[in-house]
């Protein structure tokens, strides 16, 4: 066991104090210092101890709806048109021909880090290439839009990735509400806080939970619910680098740069490349 030898002195009224005790005294004072000290670790480790912080009190879906008209910006918009605090800031350009991996280092700024936790997790335990895809792609969306962005981000993705992964990433979004505890799913604290301890979902979503439980590709889309991070890590560094292989094998790149191939959805691309344009 460690000893602050200053606290020690001190708990014995300072060094003039010491230096007037016995060496025997001084063992003594020692020993029952320690073992004090001891006695407060083992309480600490007490389960009555460790649950001493309060319990999070979640907000109700009402009041939550309550606070609609006290924001600047609905709950809803995506985070390159809106700042979290002060003014939004300049965006770099992009590169022509811009690449997924450019919207990810120049684009995806606020949601990027959790995508590619995600996608590590999915990774580390042993997913297939095309749930770690899922994993890493299933929420940048949010950059311009949050309303139902699994099937906004299933949407932004169909054209380049396989029917499976674009699934997954579609409905991930409806079963995040439902446990699956077998599956390891449990509703996360996440959810309670921000659509209220009370929320139901709507009827589309419980609808469309109803059906992909049921279908064969059922377990791409509960992998990412699984796989999905809901509290934020601090500290912890990802970097694009493990997936370029997977991107290389299972993203179809265009060409001519996302938002300039024509397809259906190249203006979605243009639109993060450029959310400042007016109109
Ligand atoms: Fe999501
Ligand atoms: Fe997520």
């Amino acid at each position: 066991m460690e000893i602050d030898r200053r606290l020690f002195i001190a708990s014995l009224g300072g060094t003039t104090a010491v230096s007037l005790l016995s060496d025997e005294a001084r063992a003594d004072a020692l020993e029952e210092y320690m073992s004090a000290r001891l006695n407060e670790a083992v309480a600490a480790q007490t389960p009555a101890a460790q649950s001493t912080p309060p319990a999070e009190q979640f907000p109700t879906a009402a009041e939550l709806d309550a606070q609609i008209e006290t924001r600047p910006s609905r709950r809803g918009v995506g985070n390159l048109f809106t700042a979290r605090s002060g003014n939004v800031r300049r965006l770099d350009k992009m590169p022509s021909n811009a690449r997924l991996v450019d919207f990810f280092t120049m684009r995806f700024n606020n949601t990027s880090n959790h995508c590619l936790q995600s996608a590590t997790k999915a990774l580390r335990s042993g997913m297939t290439e095309e749930v770690v895809l899922a994993c890493l792609l299933h929420d940048v969306v949010q950059e311009i839009i949050k309303v139902d962005h699994g099937w906004w981000g299933a949407q932004l993705f169909e054209p380049y990735i396989s029917e499976k992964t674009a699934f997954a990433i579609r409905y991930h979004q409806a079963l995040r509400f439902y446990a699956d505890p077998a599956n390891g799913y449990e509703y996360p604290d996440l959810y309670r806080r921000i659509f209220g301890r009370d929320y139901r979902p709507e009827p589309y979503i419980e609808a469309t939970y109803q059906m992909v439980r049921k279908h064969k590709w059922y377990g791409e889309a509960r992998m990412v619910t699984v796989n999905d991070l809901y509290a934020f890590e601090p500290g912890v560094v990802v970097t694009i680098e493990p997936f370029l292989d997977i991107i290389g094998r299972h993203f179809k790149q265009p060409k001519e740069g996302l938002g300039y191939d024509n397809s259906p959805v190249a203006h979605m691309w243009r639109t993060i490349e450029r959310p400042d344009a007016p109109l």
